[in-house]
């Protein structure tokens, strides 16, 4: 097993990764929390296939479980599903000493955290990530929250979970569509970061060693985290690929899925750094050749002016100014800020 501490300062945890975990969940989890109940939240996909050997195996250390499942995907991460959570916890009598847990995906993730953080004013909560995107980068990092109607992650909270599991078995049942989604952030990381993990996904390798991959993802990630927990600094490099990004899947109508939105989003955020501000790089070149090792498309199929429209109302940028992303290199990317006025020319330069 694989072990690696997050030092927030809104909250130090371990991420513990191995083969087999789930059967030792109340093992790990004991070892970290008091409480003596558990509310198990999961997807009624996740729920049928991991739920009942990660409640055998709270039971089996004295921990009482209560079960709750809601409806798989996006449309689930809303207001009324984490009214819904906290309504089962109330009905199953946790206290503040108790704690809940997650199993799914980013969405079950979200929205568990999210109830946790407001239930009884915060309770502790566990992640269980079941896909790869959610192994690599929703599970950790302590943001949490839910979709409105006026766009997605619009209200939530920084809440850090008491531990994070995850066991690389789970990833055998995961469709292929939803593999991508995770491998799209990977390389993300592999840009911003270089190092050992650049060296795998330039091999187009990055399922051979899923332990050590998310590994290397997690601790990437872990270091943006601890040096900027809430998110007002140098943890938006995190948002490579994410601008023009959001801008991609609003323009399908949430057809075209986030993994591979971000991978176009990348390779046109690079294209309009070169072009606006002149600089001679190969790492376009680069980026591109990392996306196809790994079989993921990036062709956009919009306009600038379709991106424009649909880029205005991100709340990234309410402050007037955009922050975009300088990937001067691998392992070498900056944070830059241009005027609001300037974003059309911005995305015209990347698409
Ligand atoms: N909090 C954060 O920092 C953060 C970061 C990135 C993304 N997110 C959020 O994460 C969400 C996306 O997460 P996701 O891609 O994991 O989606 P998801 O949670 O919807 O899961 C995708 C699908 O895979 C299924 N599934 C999950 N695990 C499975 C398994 N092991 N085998 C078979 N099927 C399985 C689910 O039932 C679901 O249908 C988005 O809402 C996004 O905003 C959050
Ligand atoms: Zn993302």
């Amino acid at each position: 097993m694989k072990s690696i501490r997050v030092e927030a300062q809104n909250g130090t945890y371990d991420v513990m990764i191995g083969h087999g975990l789930l059967s030792h969940v109340g093992e790990l989890v004991s070892e970290r929390l008091k409480g003596r109940k558990a509310l198990l939240v999961a997807d009624d996909v996740t729920s049928r296939l991991y739920a009942y050997t990660v409640a055998a195996s709270l039971k089996a250390t004295g921990i009482d479980v209560a079960t709750f499942a809601f409806p798989h995907g996006e449309t689930s991460k809303s207001w009324s599903m984490v009214g819904d959570i906290l309504s089962k916890a109330a009905l199953e009598n946790l206290t503040r000493s108790d704690f809940f847990v997650s199993l799914g995906g980013g969405v079950c993730g979200d929205i568990t955290g999210f109830a946790a953080a407001v239930y009884l004013r915060g309770v502790p909560f566990v992640q269980i990530p079941t896909t790869l995107l959610a192994a690599v980068d929703a599970s950790v990092g302590g943001k949490t929250g839910v979709d409105l109607a006026a766009g997605k992650n619009l209200a939530g909270s920084f809440h850090q979970p008491a531990c994070v599991i995850f066991d690389p078995e789970v990833i055998k049942t995961l469709p292929k569509e939803q593999i991508d989604e995770g491998k799209a952030e990977i390389i993300k990381h592999a840009v911003l970061a270089g190092g050992r993990l650049y060296e795998i996904a330039s091999s187009g390798a990055l399922l051979d060693d899923i332990e050590e991959v998310v590994a290397l993802n997690v601790e990437i990630k872990r270091n943006y985290i601890q040096a900027d927990p809430y998110d007002t600094g140098c943890r938006q490099l995190l948002n490579f690929g994410h601008t023009i990004g959001h801008a991609i899947e609003k323009c399908s109508n949430y057809t075209v899925p986030h993994g591979q939105a971000v991978a176009m989003g990348m390779v046109a955020e690079t294209k309009a750094f070169i072009k606006f501000y002149n600089e001679k790089s190969e790492i376009l070149e680069i980026i591109q050749s990392l996306l196809e090792k790994n079989n993921i498309k990036f062709d956009i199929p919009y306009t600038a002016q379709e991106l424009t429209q649909a880029a205005s109302h991100d709340k990234k940028m309410a402050s007037g100014k955009l922050n975009i992303i300088a990937p001067i290199g691998i392992g070498n990317c900056q944070l830059r800020s241009i005027p609001i006025s300037r974003l059309e020319e911005y995305i015209e330069s990347g698409v």
